[in-house]
This record gives structure tokens, C-alpha cells and sequence, in this order.
């Protein structure tokens, strides 16, 4: 399946509704073909920003080009983007291909055309055996998976989804989102993911914009937003993270009554954070490394979480490790050290 995908290019957009601004100085750049996740907590513009670039909202400030020509103000009939949103409403009275077959019928395709276009969507999404029953005879799952596949069915250019599975339950989301990755493989289509989940986000996409408060505060690959964060919000949103006050004096850090090499500039920070699977423990003291106080000791099966005290500062710190390179003395009350490659160390 050959589909013709947009380039999208945001340019300082910003949104005000009344006094209040709901999107600042946003500006990006997505490819064709793409999978770009806006990513933030609730309230943070994603739902606006995904609003403007279907052309139902305006922006206030910016401009937006699609393929390069600048449609700031083209409405959203004249994008013909596709849309999923959560509990999208499907035509009640249609049955499954009735439902996928309207928008072709709108844009007047043959009848073989529509036939050969509604068969080949529902394989796609995986509803064969399904296609004449109506929405009330299908899961909130199946239920999505028209709504994606009527969404596609014409072959917009970009397909603009805003939290379409946040009402499944963990599994059916799970299996969605593998759904999601093939059908976005096979079309081509360039695809804008609105959730506030992040392991939806760092799973599906081929980039994460991450919004707070309005503002874009870093848009990359899974991997360099997780490894590489561009500050303490974007670290922290993105799962745990252990943050610790530091001073810095060149090229060393000061953290927990160690000192270490710094991997970068540090001016004007005052903190050093470390992913807690990037923690290695010791249970003998070692100059290099942090003396801590276990605090309690968490088993989730393949990975142990230990939680512990910095013994210099009263810090705390999370710390994951394979269960089984877990020694069974290390438990609660017992004095450890912790260690980790200056390389993984963030500063903010
Ligand atoms: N039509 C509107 N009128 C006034 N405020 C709005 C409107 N739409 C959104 N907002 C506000 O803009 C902010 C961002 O909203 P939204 O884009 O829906 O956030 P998100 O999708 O990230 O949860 C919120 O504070 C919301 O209350
Ligand atoms: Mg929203």
C-alpha cells in the first residue's frame, strides 16, 4: 500500500485562548512518512497544537507549512487530514464497512473502488469476519479499529491521533499499539500521536515532542529523549530518575560525599541525576562510590528495585538491578555503595 505523506513544519506557533496562552513559540519540523508522539501531562497543548495542524483551530501567532506551501490558514476540509480520537464516534447505524466506505463515498470513488478499499482496510486492521455488524456488536478495541481504519481508508496524507486507546484496558492497549506500529509501517503515512502515557510514547514512535505548560521542551528519538533529556522536566517525566544535589568545580562533580568526573559543562547547575538501572551496587566501600543505606528492597520479578539513602546527605535514590545479580544480604539497614560510569550522569 502506496500512501502520499506530508511534511509538516511548524514555525513559532503560538495559541491564545482570551488572556491565557496555551501554546508558545512551538516550532518543528516532522517528516514525511514519520511518527512524531506529542508527549506531556494533561493541560500541557498537545490537544490544541494537534487541533491546529488539522486545521480546526487557528493559530494566534506562526505559520504552518504543509509540503512546503504555507496553509496557516487553509481549513481542515482543504488539509483532508485523517483523525482518531478517543471515543471517535462511529456511525451507529452502519455496520463496520458501511462506516469505512462513507468518507470514500464522500469523495464520490467508484463502487468497485469503495469495495476492493473497505476489504483491504479491514485486513488491515484486522477485523475480517467482522465487516457487517454494527459498532454495538464490537469491543471498545474493535470499536477503534474502525475508526482507524475508516480514517485511513481515503489515504490522507497525515493521520492525526489524539489518546485513541485511553479508554482500553492495559492489554488491548498493548496489542493496539503493536497494531498501530505495523499499519503505520506498511502505509507510510505520516502519523502525530497525542498521549500522556510514556511508555506508549518511547514504544511507538520514531520521535517524542514533549509539551509542559505549553511549550515544546524537546523533540527527538525515543533514545535521546530517555538518555539524553534536555532538562529536568523532560528527565523526570520520562520515568524514574534519581536527582541529587551537587556543586561543580572544573570538570568534577560533588554529589553524595564523592567526586566525580563530569561529562560535559556544568555552569549554573546544581544538580547530577542518574537512571536508576544505570546504578551499579557494591557492598564494599570504594572511593568511587556512594555510600548508601538500603532502605528497603522491592522484587518485580526479572528486576529488583532497591531503595536507599545517601549516607553523607539523606538523599534518597532508587536503584534497579537484575534480580538474580542481587546479592540476598543486601536488605534493608545494610550499608551499600553505588557506582556509575560518569557518562550516564545528567546535570541540571
Ligand atoms: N477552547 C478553549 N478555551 C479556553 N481554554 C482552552 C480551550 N482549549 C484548551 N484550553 C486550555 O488550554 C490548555 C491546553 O489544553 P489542551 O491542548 O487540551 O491540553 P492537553 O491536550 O495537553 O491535555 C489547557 O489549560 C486548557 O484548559
Ligand atoms: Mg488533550
Amino acid at each position: 500500500m502506496n500512501t502520499s505523506s506530508a511534511a509538516i513544519e511548524a514555525v513559532a506557533i503560538g495559541k491564545d485562548f482570551g488572556s491565557f496562552t496555551a501554546l508558545d513559540d512551538i516550532s518543528m519540523t516532522i517528516n514525511p512518512g514519520e511518527f512524531v508522539t506529542l508527549l506531556g501531562p494533561s493541560g500541557s497543548g498537545k490537544t490544541t497544537f494537534l487541533m491546529i495542524l488539522s486545521g480546526f483551530e487557528q493559530a494566534t501567532r506562526g505559520s504552518l507549512l504543509i509540503d512546503g506551501m504555507d496553509r496557516t490558514l487553509s481549513p481542515a476540509e482543504a488539509r483532508g487530514f485523517g483523525m482518531v480520537f478517543q471515543g471517535y464516534a462511529l456511525f451507529p447505524h452502519m455496520t463496520v464497512e458501511e462506516n469505512i466506505a462513507f468518507p470514500l463515498k464522500v469523495q464520490k470513488r467508484s463502487a468497485a473502488q469503495i469495495k476492493s478499499r473497505v476489504a483491504e482496510m479491514i485486513e488491515l486492521v484486522g477485523l475480517a469476519g467482522h465487516g457487517h455488524k454494527k459498532p454495538t456488536g464490537l469491543s471498545g478495541g474493535q470499536q477503534q479499529r474502525v475508526a482507524l481504519a475508516r480514517a485511513l481508508a481515503y489515504e490522507p496524507p497525515v493521520l492525526l491521533l489524539d489518546e485513541p486507546f485511553s479508554a482500553l484496558d492495559k492489554n488491548l492497549r498493548g496489542q493496539m499499539q503493536e497494531e498501530m506500529r505495523r499499519i503505520h509501517a506498511r502505509m507510510g503515512t505520516t502519523f502525530v500521536f497525542v498521549t500522556h502515557d510514556q511508555s506508549e510514547a518511547l514504544a511507538l514512535s520514531s520521535r517524542i515532542a514533549i509539551f509542559n505548560h505549553g511549550r515544546l521542551q524537546q523533540i527527538a528519538t525515543p533514545t535521546e529523549v530517555y538518555e539524553r533529556p534536555a532538562n529536568r522536566f523532560v528527565a523526570e517525566f520520562l520515568g524514574e530518575i534519581n536527582v541529587m544535589p551537587a556543586s561543580f568545580t572544573s570538570g568534577m562533580a560533588q554529589v553524595g560525599g564523592i567526586s566525580l568526573p563530569l561529562p560535559g559543562p556544568a555552569e549554573g547547575a546544581t544538580h547530577l541525576a542518574v537512571r536508576p538501572e544505570k546504578m551499579t551496587l557494591l557492598t564494599g566501600a570504594d572511593a568511587t562510590a556512594m555510600p548508601c543505606k538500603v532502605t528497603d528492597r522491592i522484587y518485580m520479578g526479572a528486576t529488583s528495585r532497591l531503595l536507599l539513602e545517601s549516607t553523607t546527605d539523606a538523599t534518597p535514590l532508587v536503584l534497579d538491578q537484575p534480580t538474580a545479580d542481587l546479592p540476598d544480604g543486601v536488605q534493608p539497614g545494610r550499608q551499600i555503595w553505588v557506582r556509575w560510569a560518569p557518562t550516564d550522569s545528567l546535570i541540571f
